[in-house]
């Protein structure tokens, strides 16, 4: 067989283990997955993967890119370029850009612009408000999940009443796409926000734990009733993940997805940060980090996303209230569980399983699995190498970062997509081949 491209010698995660295992890849397809030492065609390129680990491309089911309309602050090159050197070769892209997905025209127009600038593969997001819920169906064949917020967050769509959250439900009973819910009670916020000090302190006396917990519960029971496969994303409590836990012992159609930032760090790291690490929810406590850390091992919690959330430099230095809550992530995430994984907190069969195997599933997408006949989406990891990012770094057009400066163990070597290199450690980005638009099915 005339492999286009061989990576002999690493382990490939491959149906939630590793094995010794190389990979011949033919016409950007994954052509053979055998002990036996593979040779590239003439011409063709071969990769020595001794000491790497070996991942499908890793899916992030949750950035924002504000593409068309937030440019400024990031467009679907340098959020895709980002993804790429963060070995993630698909990516879920969600609204908080102008306009919103409110209904086809909208969806059909976005896929347009961002298609020719994609690096990796990607799918959008559906937006829901009170006010579009007799369109959403009609953009069913465009996006791959539809978004709600309880609360305000960024953006000025919200579904706060739980009569209008039910109507959303309805509208998208049957369609096969999941409904993502970003869960905070926006009753309980409106209380907890009132006489707060202008400081990075009061972020999470803002939106308390409590405003989790309850939008949370709220959410689940509505998928209890209507049964419209539900994605709790950005779990920052770990009374979330354990309500979220019982509900999928219960039988619920339900996924759970945490964060890097609420695996690593605590609101002692976000009052050192400064306004920069305002996110919504807001980075909880040591109790909570402990919490997840064993929900994302346990599979409790399903899978990780970045939540990809770029402002400006100048944004992000205003006094904090005035601060757009959000961090960029979509760069770090592989590395930041690779950290987890060095540290002996998750295994790196749990980092596969969090970032390729669990998103997938959740989502209903054909990605994230090596077999032979898939699609060459592949990164190579070094475990061994550590990740010390500078602002110099950053293909995102935000130019800062919570994971600057930050030294964790483990680095993308290599991001390939289709067969072909998108992204390598030595020689940055390739102008090589273009993402293409992915279909979910759940
Ligand atoms: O911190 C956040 N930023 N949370 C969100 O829910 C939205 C996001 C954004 O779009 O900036
Ligand atoms: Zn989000």
């Amino acid at each position: 067989m005339e492999f286009d491209l061989v990576i002999n010698g690493g382990r490939v995660y491959l149906d939630g283990k590793f094995s010794a295992c190389n990979i011949g890849v033919a016409e950007g397809r994954v052509a053979a997955l055998t002990p036996e030492p593979l040779r590239a065609r003439m011409g063709g390129t071969s990769l020595d993967a001794v000491g790497r680990l070996v991942y499908p491309g890793t899916i992030d089911t949750h950035v924002h890119f504000r593409d068309p309309g937030r440019t400024d602050k990031e467009d679907f090159g340098t959020g895709t370029a980002a993804a790429a050197a963060g070995g993630v070769t698909t990516v879920l892209d969600i609204q908080n850009n102008i306009p919103l997905t409110t209904d086809v025209d909208v969806a059909r127009a976005k896929l347009d612009e961002i298609a020719p600038k994609a690096r990796v593969d990607f799918g959008i997001y559906g937006s829901v408000g009170v006010q579009n819920l007799d369109r959403l169906a009609g953009m069913a064949d465009h996006v791959v999940a539809y978004k709600a917020f309880m609360t305000k967050s960024v953006g000025p769509l919200t579904v706060t009443d739980l009569g209008d959250l039910s109507k959303a439900f309805i509208a998208l009973r049957g369609l096969g796409r999941v409904f993502t819910i970003h869960a905070e009670s926006d009753a309980i916020v409106q209380v907890a926000k009132e006489g707060l000090p202008d400081h990075i302190a009061s972020h999470v006396k803002s939106r308390p734990r409590v405003a989790e917990w309850v939008a949370v519960a709220e959410a689940l029971e509505l998928c209890r009733e209507y049964r419209v496969p539900l994605n709790i994303p950005h779990i920052s409590t770990g009374r979330a993940a354990m309500l979220v836990g019982r509900a999928k012992e219960e039988g619920l159609p339900v996924s759970g997805a945490t964060c890097a930032h609420y695996l690593h760090f605590t609101d002692d790291d976000v009052v050192a940060g400064g306004a920069e690490w305002k996110v919504n929810p807001p980075i909880k406590f040591a109790e909570d980090r402990e919490i997840l850390l064993q929900a994302v091992k346990s599979g409790v919690v399903d899978h990780v996303h970045s939540d990809h959330a770029p402002h400006t430099r100048e944004e992000k230095s205003k006094n904090f209230n005035a601060v757009p809550s959000g961090i960029p992530g979509v760069q770090h995430q592989l590395p930041a569980l690779l950290d987890l994984a060095a540290s002996g907190r998750i295994g790196y069969e749990d980092v596969g399983r969090l970032l390729c195997d669990g998103p997938a599933r959740a989502f209903g997408l054909r990605a994230g699995r090596l077999y032979a006949g898939s699609p060459a989406d592949i990164v190579i990891v070094d475990p061994a190498a550590e990740t010390v990012s500078s602002p110099s770094d950053l293909l995102s057009k935000t130019g800062h970062s919570i994971w600057c400066g930050r030294r964790v163990r483990g680095a993308v070597e290599r991001t390939i997509l289709k067969g072909v290199t998108v992204w390598s450690r030595s020689d940055g980005l390739r102008e090589s081949v273009r993402g293409t638009r992915v279909a979910a099915q759940v």
